[in-house]
This record gives C-alpha cells, sequence and structure tokens, in this order.
C-alpha cells in the first residue's frame, strides 16, 4: 500500500498509478486503452473548451473490513451519464462499458484505496469530452472518456458535523429547464461566485431556491437537500436538481428504517419545520445541517437544538455506510464487490 497519511486526506487531488481512456471518433468508440500519462493532449480549439461539452460523474470505491473493495452504485452513475450525454448531444458511453472501465481502473489503482479504519475511500472521476477543433456552436465529432481514481477524505472539514448554510436568493445554480438535472461542467463554474461569497461569510456552502419562483428549496451547494420531520424523510422533487444517488439510496434506506419518504416541492417556510436536516452526496455523504440563514429577509431556520448531528441523520448515515462496507446485507444489488488482495 502507498505511504499516504489515510487519516488526513482531504477532498482534493493525489496522482495515483494509472487511469483508463477510450475515443470516440466515426461513430465508434475505441478499444479501452490504460495509461500513466496525467495530461490530455487536446487541441485548443476543442469544443468542450469553449462550449462546455463536458459531462462528468462521480462514484467511490471503499476498503472493507471483510478484506474486499466494493464500488457503490457504479450502474446507476453509468445511467446518469447517460441521460447527461442525451441532453448535451454526446455519444453516450454503454453501461457495461462505463462499469468495465470502472472496475479496471480501481484494480490498477488498489494501492491508493484508503484502509477502512481511515473512514477515506477511493473517488473515481469519469468524464467525458468533446474534442473536435470547431468554433462553430455545436456537437463535437469526436469525444475522449476518461475514468481517474483519486484518494479522498471528508467534503467537509470535520467530516460528519452540522454545518451552516446560507440562502442566496440572488444567484441562480440552474434554469427550471436547463442543465441543473444533470453533471456537466457549466453548472459548476455557475456555482462558483455563489459559493464563494458563503465562504467567505462563514457558510459550509450556498443554499438555492427554485429560480422561477424562488420559493421552494432546490439544492444545497453541490448536495441534495433532506428534511426530516414526523418520522418522514422529505427532499424537494424539482427539474433543475441533479438527482442524487445519495439521496436515492437514503430515501430506500429511511423506507427500511420505518420512516415515510415525500418527495415533492418544499417551500422555504417549511424549514422552520424540520426535527434534523442534511445535505448528501457522494463526496459529502451525509453533511447534517445546523442553521440556514436567509440574510435578504433576516430570518435564521435553526434546525439541530445542540448544534450536533440528530439520530435520524446518524442511523441513516450509519446504515448507508455499512451498506458501502460490506457490514450490513446488500438488499438492492447496490455494490459490487471487487477480487482484490491487499498488496
Ligand atoms: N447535487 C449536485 C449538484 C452534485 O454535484 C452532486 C454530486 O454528485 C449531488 C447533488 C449528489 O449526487 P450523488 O449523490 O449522486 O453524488
Ligand atoms: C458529491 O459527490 O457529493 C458532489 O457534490 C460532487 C462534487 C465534488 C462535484
Amino acid at each position: 500500500m502507498e505511504k499516504i497519511d489515510w487519516n488526513n486526506l482531504k477532498f482534493g487531488y493525489i496522482p495515483t498509478d494509472y487511469n483508463v481512456r477510450c475515443h470516440y471518433a466515426n461513430g465508434e468508440w475505441s478499444d479501452i486503452e490504460e495509461t500513466r500519462d496525467e495530461m490530455i493532449p487536446i487541441h485548443m480549439a476543442a469544443s468542450c473548451l469553449h462550449y462546455g461539452q463536458e459531462a462528468f460523474e462521480g462514484l467511490k470505491a471503499f476498503r472493507c473490513p471483510d478484506g474486499k473493495v466494493r464500488i457503490f452504485r457504479m450502474e446507476d452513475n453509468a445511467k446518469r451519464l447517460q441521460s447527461t450525454c442525451r441532453a448535451l448531444v454526446m455519444p453516450e458511453i454503454s453501461t457495461e462499458r462505463f462499469c468495465e472501465m470502472a472496475k479496471r481502473v480501481v484494480k490498477l489503482n488498489a494501492k491508493f484505496i484508503p484502509p477502512y479504519e481511515s473512514g477515506a475511500a477511493l473517488y473515481l472521476r469519469p468524464l467525458l469530452i468533446g474534442t473536435t477543433p470547431d468554433v462553430g456552436v455545436k456537437p463535437a465529432k469526436e469525444y475522449s472518456f476518461i475514468i481517474f481514481v483519486t484518494p479522498v477524505g471528508p467534503y467537509f472539514k470535520g467530516g460528519f458535523a452540522a454545518n451552516n448554510y446560507v440562502i442566496m436568493r440572488q444567484y441562480d445554480r440552474a434554469a427550471p429547464l436547463g442543465t441543473g438535472r444533470y453533471k456537466c461542467a457549466g453548472n459548476y463554474a455557475g456555482s462558483l461566485l455563489a459559493g464563494k461569497i458563503a465562504h467567505e461569510a462563514g457558510y459550509a456552502g450556498e443554499f438555492y431556491l427554485d429560480a422561477k419562483e424562488k420559493k421552494y428549496i432546490d439544492e444545497c451547494g453541490a448536495a441534495n437537500f433532506f428534511g426530516i420531520k414526523n418520522n418522514t424523510y422529505v427532499t424537494p422533487n424539482s427539474l433543475s436538481i441533479l438527482p442524487s444517488i445519495t439521496n436515492k439510496s437514503l430515501q430506500q434506506i429511511a423506507l427500511d428504517l420505518g420512516l415515510k419518504v415525500e418527495q415533492r416541492e418544499v417551500p422555504e417556510e417549511e424549514l422552520a419545520t424540520f426535527e434534523e436536516a442534511g445535505a448528501c452526496g457522494t463526496a459529502a455523504v451525509i453533511s447534517p445541517i445546523n442553521r440556514i440563514d436567509d440574510m435578504e429577509r433576516g430570518l435564521s431556520y435553526q434546525i439541530s437544538k445542540d448544534g450536533k448531528p440528530g439520530p435520524i441523520c446518524k442511523k441513516l448515515y450509519d446504515t448507508y455506510r455499512n451498506i458501502q462496507y460490506g457490514i450490513e446485507p446488500d438488499r438492492y444489488g447496490w455494490v459490487t464487490v471487487l477480487d482484490i488482495t491487499e498488496e
């Protein structure tokens, strides 16, 4: 295993040994290549650089207490990438190819999978870029698909601790019928300013309301939102939020734990009624929410009573993590077990 300070990893980038790639030209995908090269040779007029023809994904692999390595819900990431491809007029990567590449890149970089005890994971970042040189605004003819990996620690400093967010009414992340529900680069560039302002004001992140009416909750920075009340898991239903695989998993776990699940419009005022709330995503897992401020209206929604994660968030978090680690049974076929022995 590599000499890395596994317990103090950030959500950043550490080089690993290999990445895997394939290329699309003349209507066909090439064979899969394994490379040690971290650079992509790219034409300065490539469509991804000018017109944002870029799609990406994010998923994790874990070294588990039984010594096995598990990748979490990779077929779902493959399907979401396909939906982004359709929206951005890019060629789709089949689920089979996506999964083959994901398994291969994890195996090739086995020594970079953090030990179980560290709580860290190997993050897989698939990305698809349009590479045809052309200054005309049109879909590229050639594409490259790459999956690289990097070991990561918690997305938020302090890991599973309650954070504060701020509603940023003057910025939208995505338009109702725009690209918010797809995982494409432009959505993130468009969120950087609101994120910067929120961080500078001491918040963990920015909180978006729906762009049309500014009434309903959309997303919590680059994560989905859920609230808990009356034994119910409530999460927004909106065309401009990314369909989070973590959120989908937590909804199932919530049902299994005997909670009700509601996916519907969540008006801002309802924040005052939640007993617990969290931001969820692959990177953050669950990041419990302490308080949400609406500075424009001079309102503060204090969700956590004692500044700590609540019991239902904790139970959801533990169950979700235990499924990822193979400690609890994988009832829904979410995990892919890889046969990799310790290096
Ligand atoms: N929302 C946004 C904007 C994201 O970028 C992500 C991260 O992927 C999520 C939500 C969470 O999605 P998932 O749980 O599939 O990682
Ligand atoms: C997540 O995986 O939860 C994210 O928010 C993705 C982000 C790092 C782009």
